[in-house]
């Protein structure tokens, strides 16, 4: 038989009566492990050697861990600093203790706690003492740290060990070893005589221009082999989906507004129509920012918006007979939707005044005072976008929503009428969770008012709607919770894992 020279090193170390570690017979042989270990499944394949592996517990010290093998556990140097201060013949006041023993913030807490606990002495009102008899010396936590900074797999207590992993102070993981045995058909090679060939590994401008490529053997990769997980940069889940969205919403002839995430009352709430005590707009909702009120909102616009909320707009028009102020529409805050944008772009303040037709979004962040829970975010991504143009219905604002989510292969989307203070008709759009089945909102739309489109100077019909670019991506990649997706508790499996399907 012949093998190439690696497999036979191998083979020739691997014995058939005990396993034998990749990292043994890469010692002997003088093989890199992983050239082993390939070898070892190559032999595997072959039915010489059987490859097996064994999972073995790993410890490892945590930076706190480490800290305390130099300095001494907390209770231990509050045992000493007692000590010294003759808490052993009566109490002592703890403030001056602690100062000591060099205890700060957390390790204040930590200390006393296992003070008490290994019975090192007793705190009363405010004193401590400590027991003569105790003795930090002989701690078995102590004892155990130091022997696991000294590396070399020390024997370590069950016990002593859950509670350093209970502390934080050990961090236990696991290895996996591979193993190789010669197999009664490896015995058979060797006794009947194995033959080393040369392989060669790489083909090179050499081998080529040579010609001696014609007669060398090319080692044979195995592309089956375990290998150990390279995990590169990756662009964030929503910013694949929000970076998708533009790119349908441009090719479906948008352009993208931008504008700020701070903005005035006006901009939010007055040019939409909502009256100046609509709950939506008390402090339980919004986001209030203690600065200086905006300025540089046009005077005739402020006031055609005050003349629709007093008075109403249009022939049969009827404002809301409540009060309404202009310093509170100057007011600043974060915006709880991107209707802002699309009210300043519509204005003209934002650019150019614009004719019909035209069409314009944005994917910008928005912030609510909501409340947390598997749906809902305190800041979330809008997709904002409106349609400009004459005679526009409600069969053009949903041909335009199953155009847009056919994109992302979701054609089931459902409607259903709503109100908005700003829009009529209005109406929310749901999705069915791929997973769940449940019906989800997705988003809320509606032809704005005369009352909003009058005062800013705009006389043809205004389609529009806020869609959840978060609800989107549960759509997409069947996402359960939506603070897996982002904030302090995203799952970082499924930000590596996940595909934006479309
Ligand atoms: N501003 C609405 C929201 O945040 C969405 C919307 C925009 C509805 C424009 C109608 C028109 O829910």
């Amino acid at each position: 038989m012949r093998l190439p020279e690696r497999q036979l090193a191998v083979l020739e170390a691997a014995s058939a009566t005990d396993e034998r570690t990749v990292a043994e017979i890469a010692a002997e042989t003088g093989l890199k492990p992983e050239t082993v270990a390939g070898a070892a499944f190559d032999l595997a394949d072959e039915g010489l050697v059987a490859v097996g592996s064994a999972t073995d517990e790993t410890l490892e010290l945590t930076d706190e861990g480490r800290s305390y093998v130099e300095a001494g556990l907390p209770e231990t140097r509050l045992y000493r600093a007692g000590l010294d201060a003759g808490a052993d013949a009566k109490p002592v006041s703890m403030g001056a203790v602690i100062g000591e023993a060099g205890l700060e913030g957390p390790e204040v807490d930590i200390a006393l706690a296992n003070f008490a606990r290994k019975g090192f002495g007793t705190v009363e009102s405010g004193e401590l003492s400590v027991d003569p008899d105790a003795d930090p010396d002989a701690d078995a936590e102590a004892t155990a740290l130091a022997a696991l900074a000294d590396g070399d797999d020390p024997a370590v207590d069950g016990d002593v060990l859950d509670q350093l992993a209970s502390r934080g102070l050990v961090d236990r993981g696991e290895s996996v070893t591979r193993t190789v045995r010669l197999t009664d058909d490896g015995v058979d090679a060797l006794m009947t005589g194995v033959e080393a060939t040369e392989t060669v590994g790489a083909l090179t401008p050499e081998l080529l221009a040579s010609g001696e490529w014609r007669d060398a053997e090319f080692a044979e990769y195995n592309v089956e082999a375990e290998a150990e997980t390279a995990r590169g940069g990756r662009k964030h889940v929503l910013r694949r989906t929000a970076d998708r969205v533009k790119d349908v919403l441009v090719g479906m002839g948008f352009q993208e507004m931008e504008g700020p995430h701070a903005d005035a009352d006006f901009w939010i709430n007055d040019c939409l129509f909502m009256p100046q005590d609509h709950p939506a707009r008390t402090h339980w909702d919004r986001f209030a920012l203690d600065v200086d009120p905006m300025e540089g909102i046009p005077d005739e616009l402020m006031a055609r918006v005050e003349a629709a909320h007093r008075d109403g707009w249009g022939i049969d028009g009827d404002g809301y007979h409540s009060p309404w102020s202009a310093d509170f529409a100057r007011e600043v805050a974060l915006r709880g939707h991107t209707t802002s944008l699309s009210m300043r772009y519509l204005s003209g303040v934002a650019g150019a005044e614009l004719e019909p037709p035209q069409r314009y979004f944005s994917v910008e962040k928005v912030y609510r005072n909501d409340t947390l829970d598997p749906t809902h975010l305190l800041e979330f991504f809008q997709i904002e976008g409106w349609v400009m143009a004459e005679d526009l219905s409600v069969r053009d604002l949903m041909g335009t929503f199953e155009e847009f989510y056919r994109q992302f292969g979701i054609t089931d989307i459902r409607f259903k009428p709503h109100y908005n203070p700003y829009t009529e008709p209005s109406f929310e759009l749901f999705g069915e969770h791929p997973e769940t089945g449940e019906e989800i909102e997705i988003g809320n739309s509606g032809v704005f008012r005369e009352e909003v489109t009058g005062p800013l100077g705009v006389d043809c019909d205004v389609m529009a709607w806020g869609l959840a670019l978060e609800r989107l991506a549960m759509l997409t990649t069947g996402a359960e919770d939506i603070r897996d997706l982002h904030g302090t508790l995203a799952d970082i499996d499924f930000l590596r894992n996940a595909e934006v399907s479309y």
